[in-house]
């Protein structure tokens, strides 16, 4: 166990913690009411018949298509496949379309999960940096070699907060079409766009590239544990055609998907949107809250603030990120998350939530300010 994990053990077991690194959506009560899903069991037990279909319940998949087809993305049935959550999806499209002796592209900073389902698929990666203001440059992909076969792109992002500008679509598309690289994009945030409506899906933006779009309950309905998620195939058709099939066969020996769930899934696919809406008001008062922070504290929080998802990666005036941390957790029992684990270090980044109540989130922002306050005065 790390230092920063021994203090955050011992942290939480104290009075007044607060977790201002929270990515989990149920601790603070975003949970849809019962009342939603009332009588779906009773109804899913009167015609219940387990007759599997690999890339997931066609109904489950035609209610999804429904979806996309409301937000301009003209998606049928058959481009969509299902797994218990976009992490075994992840590792499913790492094996099938990166070659054992080819690499996985992904963004630097980035969460660290993803190199993780990297290592488990055995699948090398390697890093497009994003620049200090976390925009995607020719620069950052052009570090990528010619091994590089498939590209994730998290948007919005995580853990920066940004979303991307039409020039940086432009600059991707040319890149990915230039070396023939499929695109994996994760939109598990999709609907957490502060101050925004729901964006388009991305995929459209890219016609010509074999895409696969991730979603699912876990984030965007708040639903982690139905363990329902989502990919949709998009792009030229042999390429999609022949992924799709391999998935079919993949998935038939897998079987991941519960038919619940999946009728939980079709459920909240055409229920109204309440919850995600209530959680994208909070996260857009907590980003006013951290505008009205940084002009009263100029200089301990900087960088381009967050414009979507649920996490920021500010950068603070205290190098030392680990020991940062630490110091915040033993003294301020508050919990940010080290730069480090995303993989920049020593250069005073912290990655923080903004999924709280906007009242403890502004308490925690408050204590952030008197701890970095001090630190920044008398380094740790
Ligand atoms: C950007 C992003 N994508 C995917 C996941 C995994 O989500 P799931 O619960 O669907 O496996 C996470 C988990 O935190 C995430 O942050």
């Amino acid at each position: 166990m790390t230092p920063y994990a021994r203090a955050l053990e011992r942290a939480r077991e104290q009075t007044g913690f607060i977790d201002l690194a929270n990515g989990q959506m149920h601790p603070y009560g975003y949970r849809h009411p019962p009342e939603v899903f009332s009588g779906l069991w009773e109804i899913y037990l009167r015609d219940r018949s387990y007759a599997p279909q690999a890339l997931g319940p066609r109904s489950t998949r035609d209610a999804l298509a429904a979806w996309y087809r409301r937000r301009g993305l003209p998606a049928q049935a058959e481009q969509f496949f299902l797994t218990s959550g976009t992490s075994e999806a992840y590792r499913l499209l790492f094996t099938l379309l990166c070659p054992i002796d080819r690499t996985l592209a992904l963004p630097l900073p980035g969460y660290p999960l993803f190199e993780e389902l990297a290592a488990l698929s055995e699948r090398p990666v390697e890093y497009y940096a994003l620049d200090h203001g976390w925009t995607l440059t020719p620069k950052g992909l052009e570090q990528l070699s010619r091994d590089a076969a498939v590209l994730v792109l998290i948007e919005p992002n995580n853990p920066t907060g940004r979303i991307l500008r039409p020039e940086e679509v432009g600059t991707l598309r040319a890149f990915l079409r230039e070396r023939g690289l499929v695109l994996i994009i994760d939109e598990v945030f999709e609907s957490f766009h502060y101050g925004h409506g729901g964006p388009s899906p991305r995929a459209l933006d890219f016609p010509d590239i074999l895409v696969i779009t991730l979603n699912g309950l876990s984030k965007r309905w708040a639903c982690p544990d139905f363990k329902v998620a989502w990919g949709l195939v998009s792009g030229p058709e042999r390429a999609r055609d022949s992924l799709l099939e391999r998935l079919d066969t993949a998935l038939d020996a897998l079987l991941p998907v519960s038919p619940f769930s999946c009728r939980l899934a079709e459920h909240l696919l055409q229920h109204p949107d309440d919850l995600s809406r209530r959680i994208a008001a909070d996260l857009t008062t907590n980003r006013d809250c951290l505008l009205q922070f940084r002009k009263l504290n100029p200089g301990l929080l900087n960088g381009p603030l967050p414009e979507g998802g649920i996490h920021w990666m500010p950068q603070t005036p205290v190098a030392d990120d680990e020991q940062l941390a630490i110091a915040l957790l033993e003294k301020w029992q508050l919990h940010v998350m080290p730069g480090y684990l995303f993989g920049l270090e020593d250069r005073g980044y912290i990655v923080m939530s903004l999924l709280l109540p906007p009242p403890l989130f502004a308490e925690g922002l408050e204590r952030l300010g008197r701890g970095l306050r001090e630190l920044a005065d008398s380094p740790v």
